[in-house]
C-alpha cells in the first residue's frame, strides 16, 4: 500500500519550542504516526528563539506574495526522533513567537499558513513529496484549508481545535493582505459592520474534517453551537451544510471528532525517567514513590506529610481561584501543597498571598520541566480544577508516576479519569465540591489498602499514543478514500 504523507502545522513543536500541550502533541503524535506507517512530518516558524538555540541546516528557499510585496522564505529542517520538521523563515513575519499586537499576530499567521501552501508545492517539486493530508492545528493555521480551496489545491485538510478559547479574531485586512476576496467571511463576522473576521471560525468552515482532542470536549463544542460565543455562526454552517444531503456519510463529515491525546512513554516513564530522584515501576512503586517524596520534600523545605500539587500555567482557564478557595474552606489541612507554574500575575499574586498564610504550602512561581517531573513523581495526589480542559495531559502523566488526580468533571479529565478507580472528578468550578474530595482523598489514603489499589489502576492505564495514532490513521485513509 502507498504510503500515507501527512503535513502537520502549528504554533509551536516541542522540543524546539513549546508554550503548552499543542508543542507536547506536535512533537509526538507524528512520532506515533510514524511508528506505525504513515510518513507524517512536522512544520513551524523558524522563530528567534529556536534559531539561536538549534542552528538547522538550510535546505532551500522560495518567495511569496503577501500583502502586495514580494516576501522571502527559508526553509531549514532535520529529523528529530524520526520525524522531518521543517523551519519556515521570514524575518518581517516569522521572527517573534510572542508579538503582543493582536492585529500583527493575525497577519503573521495569515502569512505563515500561506507560506505554507507554497511550502506544499515546493515539497511537491523538490522531494517528489506529493501531501495527502494537510493538518493544522489551531487558529494559527486554520486559513490553509481557505487558502487551499482558493489556489484550487484540492488536498484535505483536518483540523484540530486544542482550545477554543483562541479563535484569532479581528480585522478583516488579514483576507487583502492574502490577496483573497471572500464575502462569506465577511457574513460570518461578530460585530456590525463587518469589519472583524474569526480565523478558527473560517478553518471550521473550510476543512474537510475537524476534531478536537478528546470526545467529551467534541460534545462540549457542538453545545458552544446554542452559547453566544463568537464560533457558534461557523460552527452551525459546519453542520448545516452536512444536512438536507441524502448521504449519511457527508452529514457525519460535517460532525467534530473527538480523539483522546495520548502522552509520549518514552519522555513519562517513571522507569527511565533520568530526572526523578529514583526510579521505579510498577512494581516497587511503593518505596520509589516514597524515595522521590522524601527527597522533594527535603529539597523543598516541606514535613512529612500526604503531598498534593498543583502544575499548569496560572490562567484562568487552570482554575487556581478555585483550589485557592477550597483550601481556606478546607484549612487547617494536615497536608503539603506543592504549587508549580507561572502566568497571570494577579492569580501568582493570590498564589503568594495564601502560601504566606499556611507554612505547608510552597508555591514555586516559575516554569521549569525539572521541577514538573520531581513533583509527578514525589506527590501523592494532583490537583486540576480546570473550568475546561480539551485533552489535559498533566493527569495522564501523573497517573503514570503513580499520583492519583484530583479533578474537574470536564472535557478530557472525563475522557481519561475514573472516578473512584483511578482518580477523582469533582463537578467544574465549584470549590466546595473540592474541597469536600480532597478530605475523601485523604480519607482514602488512610486506609490504605483502597489507595494502593487506586494508584496501581491509575500506574496500569493505558495512555500511549499508539490506540489514538490509530484512529487518527483511520480518519486520514477516510479522507482519502472520499477524495478520490
Ligand atoms: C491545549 C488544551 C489542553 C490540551 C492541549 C493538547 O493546551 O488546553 O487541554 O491537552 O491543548 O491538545
Amino acid at each position: 500500500m502507498k504510503i500515507m504523507k501527512v503535513l502537520f502545522a502549528g504554533y509551536e513543536s516541542a522540543p524546539y519550542y513549546k508554550r503548552g500541550g499543542l508543542g507536547d502533541v506536535m512533537e509526538s503524535l507524528p512520532k506515533a504516526l510514524q511508528g506505525i506507517g504513515v510518513d507524517a512530518r512536522v512544520t513551524i516558524p523558524y522563530y528567534r528563539e529556536i534559531k539561536k538555540q538549534y542552528h538547522i541546516k538550510k535546505e532551500g528557499e522560495f518567495y511569496v506574495d503577501f500583502n502586495g510585496k514580494k516576501e522571502h522564505i527559508g526553509i531549514y529542517s532535520e529529523k528529530y526522533s524520526n520525524v522531518p520538521f521543517y523551519f519556515l523563515e521570514n524575518i518581517r513575519y516569522l521572527s517573534l513567537s510572542r508579538a503582543k499586537d493582536k492585529t500583527k499576530r493575525m497577519g503573521q499567521f495569515a502569512f505563515f499558513d500561506l507560506a505554507i501552501v507554497e511550502f506544499i508545492r515546493w515539497l511537491g517539486e523538490h522531494h517528489k513529496w506529493r501531501v495527502d493530508i494537510v493538518h493544522p492545528n489551531d487558529w494559527h493555521t486554520a486559513l490553509i484549508p481557505l487558502i487551499l480551496k482558493k489556489r484550487k489545491l484540492e488536498i484535505p485538510t483536518l483540523l484540530t481545535i486544542h482550545n477554543l478559547l483562541y479563535q484569532g479574531v479581528g480585522s478583516l485586512k488579514v483576507l487583502d493582505m492574502l490577496d483573497i476576496q471572500d464575502e462569506e467571511a465577511k457574513t460570518l463576522k461578530r460585530g456590525v459592520p463587518a469589519n472583524e473576521m474569526n480565523i478558527l471560525g473560517e478553518g471550521i468552515v473550510h476543512a474537510t474534517r475537524v476534531s478536537t482532542v478528546s470526545p467529551t470536549y467534541a460534545k462540549e463544542i457542538a453545545k458552544a453551537e446554542h452559547d453566544h460565543n463568537p464560533i457558534s455562526p461557523f460552527l452551525i454552517k459546519r453542520r448545516d451544510e452536512g444536512l438536507g444531503k441524502d448521504d449519511p456519510l457527508r452529514h457525519e463529515a460535517r460532525k467534530i471528532i473527538g480523539i483522546l491525546n495520548g502522552i509520549d512513554y518514552d519522555v513519562w516513564n517513571p522507569t527511565k525517567d533520568e530526572i526523578i530522584f529514583h526510579k521505579f515501576d510498577i512494581d516497587n512503586w511503593e518505596i520509589g514513590k516514597k524515595d522521590n517524596k522524601e527527597d522533594l520534600l527535603r529539597s523543598l523545605g516541606l514535613e512529612d506529610r500526604p503531598t498534593f500539587c498543583f502544575v499548569g500555567r496560572m490562567a484562568v482557564q487552570k482554575g487556581l481561584d478555585i483550589l485557592i478557595k477550597a483550601v481556606e474552606k478546607a484549612a487547617p489541612l494536615d497536608i503539603n501543597l506543592i504549587i508549580l507554574g507561572s502566568g497571570d500575575t494577579r492569580i501568582q499574586a493570590s498564589i503568594l498571598k495564601m502560601a504566606e498564610k499556611f507554612p505547608w504550602i510552597r508555591a514555586e512561581l516559575l516554569y521549569s520541566e525539572d521541577l514538573a517531573h520531581k513533583i509527578y513523581a514525589g506527590s501523592d495526589f494532583i490537583v486540576i480544577p480546570s473550568r475546561y480542559e480539551p485533552c489535559g495531559l498533566i493527569q495522564m502523566i501523573a497517573m503514570r508516576y503513580g499520583t492519583i488526580p484530583i479533578a474537574s468533571d470536564t472535557g478530557g479529565l472525563h475522557d481519561s479519569i475514573s472516578n473512584g478507580k483511578n482518580g477523582f472528578l469533582f463537578k467544574k468550578g465549584k470549590s466546595a465540591r473540592l474541597k469536600r474530595v480532597i478530605k475523601h482523598a485523604l480519607n482514602i489514603y488512610k486506609d490504605s489498602i483502597r489507595y494502593k489499589k487506586m494508584v496501581q489502576q491509575a500506574m496500569k492505564k493505558d495512555f500511549s499514543w499508539d490506540k489514538s495514532a490509530k484512529l487518527y490513521k483511520k480518519l486520514y485513509e477516510e479522507m482519502i478514500a472520499v477524495h478520490s
